[in-house]
């Protein structure tokens, strides 16, 4: 079987910064993908890759076997990738209800204005946010324009969904949440890829996890592995967590 998504040796320059370097990864149909790593490890960087934000300097992007490694952001996100901005960056002047409809119309899944708002009205249902359809975006809490964004991401309709860190900045009940918004997600079929430096949601909805170091993978497989791998331990979770987790499920 060929994974949905598959990354070849992919690395993206920014000048003389090798920001993700020859990076060789694939996630298959329907998979939750923990991705984690010290901050500036490339990995905002390897979702603005596969998304064509900030298009790979080498290698090759497929999805479902299709080289998508040079298309451009719309078309990408028509194919079903969609994601959120870990800077939430809704349009301030538009209402919530505007912002949900613009990602459906993006995304083109709506065939008039009308159909994007009854679109938009459903996933503001889903994440809690339709009391506040019509407000202004610029009104909204954090809390709030971060559930924004996961909607703005499933008005796309995704196939795949790359969430990078929905949950920063959040309170524990918003993190439970937020949390069990992924799981239906994820129940529905959706492939997630979740960049998160909250080790316990990691592990709580991660079936996979990949670390990135210095723009490199430096580890990928079963959740419990790959936190007692050494090298994560030096590179990204100290010595501290390793000691209080060693031997068991983290
Ligand atoms: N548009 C850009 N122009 C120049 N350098 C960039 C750009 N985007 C990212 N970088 C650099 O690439 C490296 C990787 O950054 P990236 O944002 O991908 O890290 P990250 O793992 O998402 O970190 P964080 O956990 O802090 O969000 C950093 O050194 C960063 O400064
Ligand atoms: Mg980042």
């Amino acid at each position: 079987m060929t994974a949905q998504l598959e990354l070849k040796n992919v690395s993206r320059m920014f000048g003389g910064l090798n920001a993700v370097n020859d990076v060789t990864l694939s996630v298959d149909q329907g998979q939750v993908l923990g991705l984690i790593g010290p901050n500036g490890a490339g990995k905002t960087t390897l979702i603005n890759l596969i998304t064509a934000v900030h298009p790979a300097t080498a290698g090759r992007v497929f999805f479902d076997g299709r080289d998508i490694t040079r298309m451009r952001p719309h078309q990408i996100a028509r194919l079903g990738l969609a994601r959120t901005f870990q800077i939430v960056q809704p349009f301030p002047k538009m209402t919530v209800l505007e912002n949900v409809a613009a990602g459906a119309l993006f995304a083109g899944n709506a065939h008039s204005l009308a159909d994007a708002h009854a679109q938009a009205r459903d996933h503001l249902q889903f994440t809690g946010l339709i009391a506040s359809a019509n407000q202004s975006a610029a009104t909204l809490t954090l809390a709030q324009r971060k559930r924004l964004e996961l909607a703005k991401g499933l008005a796309m309709k995704p196939r795949l969904l790359m969430l990078d860190e929905v949950n920063a900045g959040l309170n524990p009940s918003e993190i439970d949440d937020a949390l069990a918004m992924i799981r239906k997600i994820a129940e529905r079929g959706v492939t997630i890829i979740v960049i998160e430096h909250l080790m316990k949601v990691v592990m709580s909805i991660s079936q996979r996890i990949a670390v990135l170091h210095h723009g490199q993978l430096i580890a990928d497989g079963e959740p419990n592995a790959v936190l007692r791998d050494p090298k994560v331990v030096e590179a990204y979770l100290g010595s501290k967590f390793a000691a209080a987790h060693a031997g068991g499920a983290a």
